[in-house]
Protein backbone atom coordinates (compact mmCIF):
# COMPACT_ATOMS: atom_id res chain seq x y z
CA UNK A 1 0.00 0.00 0.00
CA UNK A 2 1.45 3.69 -0.97
CA UNK A 3 0.82 6.89 1.14
CA UNK A 4 2.20 8.71 3.83
CA UNK A 5 1.99 6.08 6.20
CA UNK A 6 2.90 2.72 4.35
CA UNK A 7 4.75 0.86 5.97
CA UNK A 8 3.35 1.73 9.32
CA UNK A 9 0.68 -0.11 12.25
CA UNK A 10 -1.78 1.80 13.30
CA UNK A 11 -4.20 0.64 16.03
CA UNK A 12 -7.80 2.08 16.91
CA UNK A 13 -10.08 1.66 19.40
CA UNK A 14 -13.61 2.29 19.26
CA UNK A 15 -13.45 1.68 15.84
CA UNK A 16 -16.55 0.51 14.68
CA UNK A 17 -18.58 3.69 13.76
CA UNK A 18 -18.39 7.50 14.86
CA UNK A 19 -14.95 8.90 15.12
CA UNK A 20 -12.75 5.60 15.00
CA UNK A 21 -14.54 4.37 12.22
CA UNK A 22 -13.64 7.63 10.19
CA UNK A 23 -9.91 7.45 11.65
CA UNK A 24 -9.37 3.92 11.18
CA UNK A 25 -10.63 4.39 7.44
CA UNK A 26 -8.34 7.10 7.09
CA UNK A 27 -5.34 6.14 8.44
CA UNK A 28 -6.01 2.66 5.81
CA UNK A 29 -6.41 5.00 3.20
CA UNK A 30 -3.11 6.92 4.05
CA UNK A 31 -1.13 3.58 3.77
CA UNK A 32 -1.14 1.52 7.81
CA UNK A 33 -2.30 -1.68 8.11
CA UNK A 34 -4.84 -1.03 10.63
CA UNK A 35 -6.07 -2.78 13.83
CA UNK A 36 -9.31 -1.97 14.95
CA UNK A 37 -10.59 -3.01 18.09
CA UNK A 38 -14.29 -2.78 19.19
CA UNK A 39 -16.75 -4.70 20.84
CA UNK A 40 -19.07 -5.30 17.78
CA UNK A 41 -16.52 -5.65 14.77
CA UNK A 42 -17.94 -7.50 11.77
CA UNK A 43 -16.53 -11.10 11.50
CA UNK A 44 -15.32 -10.93 8.29
CA UNK A 45 -13.36 -8.00 8.28
CA UNK A 46 -12.59 -4.93 5.45
CA UNK A 47 -9.42 -5.79 3.22
CA UNK A 48 -6.75 -3.42 4.43
CA UNK A 49 -8.13 -4.09 8.38
CA UNK A 50 -7.25 -6.39 10.98
CA UNK A 51 -10.67 -6.80 13.45
CA UNK A 52 -9.85 -8.10 16.95
CA UNK A 53 -13.25 -7.48 18.88
CA UNK A 54 -12.82 -7.16 22.22
CA UNK A 55 -14.40 -5.03 25.19
CA UNK A 56 -11.77 -2.87 26.56
CA UNK A 57 -13.64 -2.86 29.99
CA UNK A 58 -12.41 -6.75 30.31
CA UNK A 59 -8.85 -6.22 31.77
CA UNK A 60 -8.26 -9.87 31.05
CA UNK A 61 -9.73 -10.06 27.06
CA UNK A 62 -7.77 -6.72 26.97
CA UNK A 63 -4.31 -8.16 27.49
CA UNK A 64 -5.05 -11.16 25.71
CA UNK A 65 -5.83 -8.54 22.00
CA UNK A 66 -2.81 -6.67 23.29
CA UNK A 67 -0.65 -9.99 23.32
CA UNK A 68 -2.01 -10.88 20.28
CA UNK A 69 -1.04 -7.52 18.74
CA UNK A 70 2.66 -7.45 19.81
CA UNK A 71 3.52 -10.93 19.31
CA UNK A 72 1.60 -10.93 16.01
CA UNK A 73 2.56 -7.97 14.44
CA UNK A 74 4.58 -6.08 16.54
CA UNK A 75 4.75 -2.65 18.24
CA UNK A 76 2.55 0.02 16.20
CA UNK A 77 3.65 2.99 15.37
CA UNK A 78 0.02 4.71 15.50
CA UNK A 79 -2.24 4.11 18.52
CA UNK A 80 -5.57 6.35 18.68
CA UNK A 81 -7.02 5.45 22.30
CA UNK A 82 -10.66 6.78 21.22
CA UNK A 83 -13.27 4.06 22.79
CA UNK A 84 -15.60 5.88 24.86
CA UNK A 85 -19.30 6.59 25.83
CA UNK A 86 -21.13 9.57 26.86
CA UNK A 87 -23.93 10.34 29.56
CA UNK A 88 -25.66 13.69 29.49
CA UNK A 89 -27.74 13.54 33.17
CA UNK A 90 -27.88 15.73 36.14
CA UNK A 91 -26.13 14.68 39.30
CA UNK A 92 -29.45 13.63 40.99
CA UNK A 93 -30.37 11.34 37.85
CA UNK A 94 -26.87 9.73 38.04
CA UNK A 95 -25.90 6.30 39.87
CA UNK A 96 -23.27 5.28 40.70
CA UNK A 97 -23.38 2.36 38.30
CA UNK A 98 -23.42 4.97 35.30
CA UNK A 99 -21.00 7.07 36.93
CA UNK A 100 -18.82 3.93 37.43
CA UNK A 101 -19.04 2.51 33.47
CA UNK A 102 -18.31 6.12 32.06
CA UNK A 103 -15.30 5.76 34.60
CA UNK A 104 -14.68 2.15 32.86
CA UNK A 105 -14.08 3.05 29.54
CA UNK A 106 -13.20 6.44 29.14
CA UNK A 107 -10.72 6.42 32.01
CA UNK A 108 -9.75 2.75 33.33
CA UNK A 109 -9.81 1.38 29.63
CA UNK A 110 -7.27 3.98 28.09
CA UNK A 111 -4.85 3.34 30.92
CA UNK A 112 -4.98 -0.64 30.33
CA UNK A 113 -4.60 0.73 26.49
CA UNK A 114 -1.82 2.76 27.28
CA UNK A 115 0.26 0.33 30.12
CA UNK A 116 0.01 -2.43 27.19
CA UNK A 117 1.23 -0.82 24.00
CA UNK A 118 3.32 2.50 25.09
CA UNK A 119 6.31 0.49 26.74
CA UNK A 120 7.16 -1.55 23.28
CA UNK A 121 6.67 1.56 21.63
CA UNK A 122 9.45 3.12 23.64
CA UNK A 123 11.57 -0.08 23.12
CA UNK A 124 11.19 0.32 19.56
CA UNK A 125 11.70 3.92 20.02
CA UNK A 126 9.16 5.72 18.24
CA UNK A 127 5.78 5.75 17.56
CA UNK A 128 2.48 8.21 18.04
CA UNK A 129 -0.59 7.61 20.28
CA UNK A 130 -2.88 9.82 20.60
CA UNK A 131 -5.92 9.72 23.46
CA UNK A 132 -9.19 11.22 22.05
CA UNK A 133 -10.47 13.58 24.76
CA UNK A 134 -13.37 15.85 24.28
CA UNK A 135 -14.23 19.87 25.29
CA UNK A 136 -15.54 18.46 28.25
CA UNK A 137 -11.36 17.41 29.49
CA UNK A 138 -11.30 21.25 30.14
CA UNK A 139 -14.51 22.86 30.22
CA UNK A 140 -17.50 22.43 32.47
CA UNK A 141 -21.27 21.90 31.45
CA UNK A 142 -24.32 21.18 33.46
CA UNK A 143 -25.30 17.59 33.19
CA UNK A 144 -22.13 16.50 32.57
CA UNK A 145 -20.44 15.21 35.91
CA UNK A 146 -19.64 11.44 34.77
CA UNK A 147 -18.63 11.84 31.55
CA UNK A 148 -16.23 15.17 32.19
CA UNK A 149 -14.87 13.90 35.46
CA UNK A 150 -13.40 10.21 32.99
CA UNK A 151 -12.42 12.84 30.36
CA UNK A 152 -10.42 15.75 32.69
CA UNK A 153 -9.20 12.29 34.08
CA UNK A 154 -8.28 11.56 30.90
CA UNK A 155 -6.01 14.67 30.29
CA UNK A 156 -4.64 14.02 33.76
CA UNK A 157 -3.08 10.86 32.49
CA UNK A 158 -2.60 12.03 28.92
CA UNK A 159 -0.44 14.91 30.32
CA UNK A 160 1.70 12.32 32.68
CA UNK A 161 2.72 9.75 30.17
CA UNK A 162 3.59 13.06 27.51
CA UNK A 163 5.92 13.84 30.34
CA UNK A 164 6.94 10.44 31.52
CA UNK A 165 7.65 10.06 27.61
CA UNK A 166 9.33 12.91 26.24
CA UNK A 167 12.62 12.44 24.48
CA UNK A 168 11.83 8.50 23.91
CA UNK A 169 11.01 8.91 20.40
CA UNK A 170 7.06 8.36 21.39
CA UNK A 171 4.70 11.38 21.20
CA UNK A 172 1.62 11.60 23.00
CA UNK A 173 -1.30 14.01 21.59
CA UNK A 174 -4.57 15.07 23.32
CA UNK A 175 -7.06 15.58 20.50
CA UNK A 176 -10.03 17.51 22.19
CA UNK A 177 -13.08 17.44 19.94
CA UNK A 178 -15.84 20.15 20.22
CA UNK A 179 -19.62 18.78 19.98
CA UNK A 180 -19.54 15.58 16.63
CA UNK A 181 -22.07 14.20 14.53
CA UNK A 182 -22.16 10.88 15.85
CA UNK A 183 -24.59 8.24 17.52
CA UNK A 184 -23.68 9.73 20.90
CA UNK A 185 -25.88 11.85 20.24
CA UNK A 186 -28.99 9.59 19.64
CA UNK A 187 -30.29 9.53 23.20
CA UNK A 188 -30.01 13.30 23.29
CA UNK A 189 -32.00 14.39 20.14
CA UNK A 190 -29.95 17.27 20.48
CA UNK A 191 -32.11 19.16 17.12
CA UNK A 192 -34.88 19.39 20.13
CA UNK A 193 -32.91 20.93 23.02
CA UNK A 194 -32.22 24.68 22.62
CA UNK A 195 -29.19 25.28 24.67
CA UNK A 196 -27.60 21.88 22.72
CA UNK A 197 -25.70 22.30 18.70
CA UNK A 198 -27.70 21.06 16.40
CA UNK A 199 -26.34 18.02 14.32
CA UNK A 200 -25.24 20.30 11.28
CA UNK A 201 -23.38 22.19 12.92
CA UNK A 202 -21.67 19.98 15.23
CA UNK A 203 -18.00 18.66 13.48
CA UNK A 204 -18.08 15.39 11.45
CA UNK A 205 -16.01 12.20 12.26
CA UNK A 206 -13.89 12.84 9.45
CA UNK A 207 -12.64 16.67 10.69
CA UNK A 208 -11.52 14.60 14.04
CA UNK A 209 -9.76 11.66 11.44
CA UNK A 210 -8.02 14.93 10.07
CA UNK A 211 -6.76 16.34 13.04
CA UNK A 212 -5.50 12.61 13.99
CA UNK A 213 -3.89 12.43 10.66
CA UNK A 214 -2.01 15.75 10.97
CA UNK A 215 -0.97 15.15 14.58
CA UNK A 216 0.31 11.57 13.39
CA UNK A 217 1.86 12.46 10.19
CA UNK A 218 4.16 15.81 11.53
CA UNK A 219 8.30 15.38 11.57
CA UNK A 220 9.70 13.15 14.40
CA UNK A 221 10.98 16.77 15.64
CA UNK A 222 7.99 17.96 15.92
CA UNK A 223 5.35 17.34 19.22
CA UNK A 224 1.76 18.76 18.82
CA UNK A 225 0.78 17.68 22.52
CA UNK A 226 -2.72 18.65 22.37
CA UNK A 227 -5.11 19.07 19.59
CA UNK A 228 -8.41 21.23 20.80
CA UNK A 229 -10.59 21.21 17.66
CA UNK A 230 -14.67 22.31 17.56
CA UNK A 231 -17.21 23.86 15.27
CA UNK A 232 -16.61 27.06 13.71
N1 LIG B 1 -19.39 12.63 19.48
C1 LIG B 1 -18.95 13.67 20.17
O1 LIG B 1 -19.63 14.72 20.26
C2 LIG B 1 -17.62 13.61 20.86
C3 LIG B 1 -17.05 14.83 21.25
C4 LIG B 1 -15.82 14.82 21.90
C5 LIG B 1 -15.19 13.61 22.14
N2 LIG B 1 -15.77 12.45 21.75
C6 LIG B 1 -15.05 11.22 22.06
O2 LIG B 1 -14.74 10.55 20.87
C7 LIG B 1 -14.65 9.15 21.11
C8 LIG B 1 -15.52 8.42 20.09
O3 LIG B 1 -16.85 8.86 20.27
P1 LIG B 1 -17.96 8.73 19.11
O4 LIG B 1 -18.75 9.96 19.17
O5 LIG B 1 -17.35 8.28 17.82
O6 LIG B 1 -18.85 7.56 19.75
P2 LIG B 1 -19.55 6.28 19.10
O7 LIG B 1 -20.00 6.54 17.72
O8 LIG B 1 -20.54 5.81 20.11
O9 LIG B 1 -18.33 5.24 19.05
C9 LIG B 1 -17.79 4.75 20.26
C10 LIG B 1 -16.82 3.63 19.90
O10 LIG B 1 -16.28 3.12 21.12
C11 LIG B 1 -16.45 1.70 21.13
N3 LIG B 1 -16.62 1.21 22.49
C12 LIG B 1 -17.50 1.63 23.43
N4 LIG B 1 -17.41 0.87 24.53
C13 LIG B 1 -16.44 -0.06 24.28
C14 LIG B 1 -15.89 -1.13 25.02
N5 LIG B 1 -16.32 -1.43 26.27
N6 LIG B 1 -14.90 -1.88 24.46
C15 LIG B 1 -14.46 -1.60 23.21
N7 LIG B 1 -14.94 -0.59 22.46
C16 LIG B 1 -15.93 0.16 22.99
C17 LIG B 1 -17.70 1.47 20.29
O11 LIG B 1 -17.68 0.17 19.73
P3 LIG B 1 -18.58 -1.07 20.22
O12 LIG B 1 -19.88 -0.53 20.75
O13 LIG B 1 -18.69 -1.88 18.99
O14 LIG B 1 -17.76 -1.73 21.28
C18 LIG B 1 -17.52 2.49 19.19
O15 LIG B 1 -16.70 1.98 18.17
C19 LIG B 1 -15.08 8.94 22.56
O16 LIG B 1 -13.93 8.83 23.37
C20 LIG B 1 -15.84 10.21 22.87
O17 LIG B 1 -15.82 10.53 24.25
C21 LIG B 1 -16.96 12.43 21.10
Amino acid sequence: MSGVLAGQVAVVTGASRGIGAATAALLARAGARVVRVARSLPAQPKTGFIDLPCDLTDGTAWRATADRILSGIGPPSIVVSNAGAFLMKPLHDTTQDEFDAQVDINLRAPFAVARALLPAMRTAGRGTFIHIGSVADHSAYPDNAAYSASKYGLRGLHEVLAAEYRGSGVRLCLVSPGPTDTDVWSPIDPDRQPHLPDRANMLRPADVADAVLFVATRPATVHVDWLRLGPA
